[in-house]
């Protein structure tokens, strides 16, 4: 099938690059024209596992396509996708002028019947602003071209996008026609094997799924995130508790490590936007908000050990080793990250920064630039070089095991802030190291 995609952010480029792997002839539409340059020559603008060479592979194969020019692209497609950023207005709601600018470019180049599938997370209502952009468009060149607006929302997470992409749990497809539907399961089916994952609903049930979704996951971890902080006051060990909530099916593992906060480009910014989808509607959200709230607090959470650990002043002088920038591992995402938090905390404070992540070392030079305290280092190694204490932000694989003796050595306070649990405190202490995690109450010495 023909597919022409709007947006090469990651999902848009992702779920591209996956309708491409299934034969699908997709062409991915951006107004960045250095972007498509650099995806035409095979450069990537994104760090995501496996997706590099899945674009150029279908590049090669003149299955996946990149161009500005959305005319050509739109041309005879049956389907056309919309997957471009919605980033929160300044009261939190989802602005959505990038989504409406390409309906319009839509409404003005659609030459056949076209199912417009909006894969951007958009609020409810959105799929009925988008029809009437595309009407107006049509109405404008006086032409009569039948055409659906599809909500299709997209759950891939950054660092498994494109598993997520290729193996969905679920595919929601919001649409109250049933030739719609049916295209979606056509364009679908490859994903779709062995049982039906296609979750059918009307359009403004699909919108809220994506972002009902999100609020739960971001809610079990400021729920985590709050039994943590309750156990640190009372002596108790919070990954102790979450191992006996977890092997509660009804409760089950997955989002219930506590931690440094949840960061990234959806959870802060979707909860945000359902909470004023909320107030809009006249419902006040005391749930989301609560969720929020405790969320910020806990970006701050790291520093406050730090600071307890020093006295206050006690910062000021010091050099902190920071292992793990991106928002969570394998990505190099460091939007709403709590790595930044900690930082600007630090820097506060009067402590100098020496600073490690896998991938995120770029994106961080291009957003802190040079300053004379943060040293950016190229390894986790290195970032311990006359630090006094090491702080651990995200969970990287190759953090979870460091030889503790050489931290020992390494660290002249011989203190180690865990922000996200990797370490037995037990293991840490006997090597000589004073031990700080989150919900650790044993930590506070109680
Ligand atoms: C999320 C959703 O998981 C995905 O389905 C949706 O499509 C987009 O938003 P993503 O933002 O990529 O995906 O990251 P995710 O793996 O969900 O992690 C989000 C944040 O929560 C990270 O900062 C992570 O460190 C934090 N987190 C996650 C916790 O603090 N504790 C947990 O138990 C799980």
């Amino acid at each position: 099938m023909r597919v022409a995609i709007f947006g090469t952010g990651y999902v848009g480029l992702v779920t591209g690059t996956c309708l491409a792997e299934v034969g699908h002839q997709v062409t991915c539409v951006d107004i960045d024209q250095a972007k498509v340059d650099g995806l035409n020559h095979g450069i990537i603008p994104i760090y995501e596992p496996g997706l590099e060479p899945m674009v150029k592979e279908n590049h090669a194969a003149f299955r996946l396509a990149f161009t500005v020019d959305a005319a050509s692209a739109i041309g005879q497609c049956p389907v056309v996708f919309i997957a471009v950023g919605t980033p929160p207005d300044e009261d939190g709601s989802a602005d959505l002028q990038y989504v409406l600018a390409v309906a319009r470019t839509i409404g003005r180049h659609i030459q056949v019947p076209t199912v417009v599938v909006n894969k951007s997370t958009v609020p409810v209502g959105t799929a009925d602003k988008v029809r009437a952009v595309i009407a107006a468009e049509l109405s404008a060149r006086g032409v009569d071209i039948a055409f659906d607006v599809v909500s299709n929302p997209e759950f891939l997470k950054e660092g498994d996008a494109v598993a997520d992409c290729m193996r969905p749990d679920r595919i929601v497809v919001g649409s109250a026609n049933a030739d719609s539907v049916a295209l979606m399961r056509r364009l679908y089916a490859p994903f779709n094997r062995n049982h039906d994952r296609v979750v059918e609903m009307d359009v403004r049930s699909a919108e809220l799924t994506k972002y009902a979704a999100n609020a739960m996951l971001a809610t079990k971890i400021s729920f985590m995130n709050e039994i943590a902080n309750i156990a640190e006051r009372v002596g108790a060990d919070v990954e102790q508790v979450r191992q006996g909530i977890g092997s509660d099916p009804r409760i089950g593992w997955h989002f219930i490590y506590p931690g440094a906060g949840y960061g990234g480009s959806c959870f802060p910014k979707d909860v945000q936007a359902l909470a004023r989808t909320a107030q809009q509607a006249g419902l006040e959200p005391r749930l989301l908000n609560a969720v929020e709230a405790v969320n910020d607090a806990q970006k701050g959470h790291l520093f406050e050990l730090i600071q307890r650990h020093y006295g206050s002043d006690g910062v000021r002088g010091r050099t902190i080793a920071v292992w793990g920038l991106a928002f969570k591992p394998n990505t190099d995402d460091m939007r709403a990250a709590s790595s930044r938090r900690l930082l600007e905390q630090l820097w506060d404070a009067g402590a100098c920064v020496r600073a490690y992540d896998p991938e995120a070392m770029d994106e961080a030079r291009r957003i802190f630039g040079q300053r004379g305290d943060l040293v950016f280092c190229d390894s986790a190694g290195a970032a311990l070089d006359g630090a006094d204490a090491l702080a651990v932000v995200t969970e990287w694989k190759p953090f979870r095991s460091p030889d503790f003796a050489r931290l020992r050595e390494a660290l002249a306070d011989a203190v180690v802030f865990d922000g996200r649990n990797l370490y037995d405190p037990a293991e840490i202490e006997a090597a000589g190291l004073a031990y700080y995690g989150i919900g650790r109450g044993r930590s506070l010495h109680v």
